[in-house]
């Protein structure tokens, strides 16, 4: 198909500049416009399986939902830690200082102990104590030398200063050993309601400017069996995508045709777009005897 203008067959290039200009900005705007629909998927979704990358596991969770096995290793508590928690032997001096001290002290052996945290007031608790703070309230009177329990002393002395060193030696988690925690989660599909937003927000949009663009594709001067393939490609691809949003939620296998028609989309759609644009500046416009 190629446009007649007063009978005579014309071509993209043969159209007046300011024809052109628009054009180009237009094909400028909808080709950035797919990039950063791509872009958007890509932040939006990769994560929807628990993980970084993008793959078909994404669309599945989100269009179809699954089941995951999550494998995390978890640090093996410190000997403090087991001391402190519920049912530890050290629980009840703890709690003489209160849910704070108590709150305190299991965050900061939780997050592993560290010196830089050890003296940081207000650590677990906004205006509250230090771990350290907590350690010199509720443990050394009896954890330091001429304490109850002065084989494992906290500090120097009953009335000094926990020293980080010889607490961190029973604080410390167990160097490179963990344990790993497998847990199956159910990842749902995406709510009707939202499935429902996105189909308006794409089935009014998507089809305008692929027609828009496939039009002036059919009016480039290629071969018209490369037209009858790539034309209606795009469109077709838009079709199969959207109705396999909702067909992949009870039939899984869909979920395939969501990846390939996205493929198939931006593949032809791209094409589409610089075979447009290169007509229109580089093309053989018709032979016009003015
Ligand atoms: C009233 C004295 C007393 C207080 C206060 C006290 N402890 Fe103890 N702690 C002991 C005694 C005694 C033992 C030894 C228990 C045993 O072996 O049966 C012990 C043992 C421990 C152990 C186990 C060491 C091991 O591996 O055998 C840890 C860890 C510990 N205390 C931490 C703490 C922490 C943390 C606090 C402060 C919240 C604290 N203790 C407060 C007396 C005390």
């Amino acid at each position: 198909m190629n446009g007649t203008l007063g009978g005579r067959p014309w071509r993209l290039a043969d159209l007046p500049l300011a024809a052109k200009v628009l054009l180009t900005a237009f094909l400028a705007l909808v080709g950035v416009g797919y990039l950063v629909a791509v872009a958007n998927i890509y932040f939006k979704h990769r994560e929807a399986d628990f993980d970084p990358a993008l793959t078909p596991d994404d669309i599945r969770a989100v269009y179809h939902g699954m089941e995951k096995t999550i494998t995390s290793e978890a640090a093996l508590p410190s000997e403090m830690l087991k001391e402190v928690r519920p049912g530890g032997r050290m629980r009840k001096h703890l709690q003489k200082g209160g849910d704070v001290a108590v709150t305190t002290l299991i965050a900061w052996l939780e997050q592993g102990a560290k010196e830089a945290d050890f003296a940081k007031a207000g650590f677990a608790v906004p205006g509250g104590p230090s771990p350290k703070d907590v350690i010199r309230a509720q443990c050394i009177g009896c954890h330091a030398p001429g304490g109850d329990e002065a084989d494992i002393p906290y500090a120097p002395s009953t009335t000094g200063e926990p020293d980080y060193a010889m607490v961190a030696k029973m604080a410390l988690p167990p160097v490179g050993r963990t344990i790993s925690e497998t847990r199956i989660v159910r990842i749902d599909p995406t709510s009707v309601s939202e499935l429902v937003h996105i189909t308006h927000a794409h089935i009014l949009t998507i089809p305008i400017f692929a027609l828009l663009v496939g039009l002036l594709f059919l009016l480039t001067g290629l071969p018209e069996k490369v037209k009858l393939i790539v034309g209606p490609l795009p469109m077709l691809a838009v079709l199969a995508d959207i109705a396999s949003w909702w067909l992949a939620r009870p039939f899984e296998p869909f979920v395939h045709v969501i990846a390939a028609a996205g493929a198939v989309f931006g593949a032809t759609f791209g094409l589409q777009v610089l075979c447009v644009f290169g007509s229109l500046w580089f093309g053989r416009g018709s032979e016009r005897t003015a």
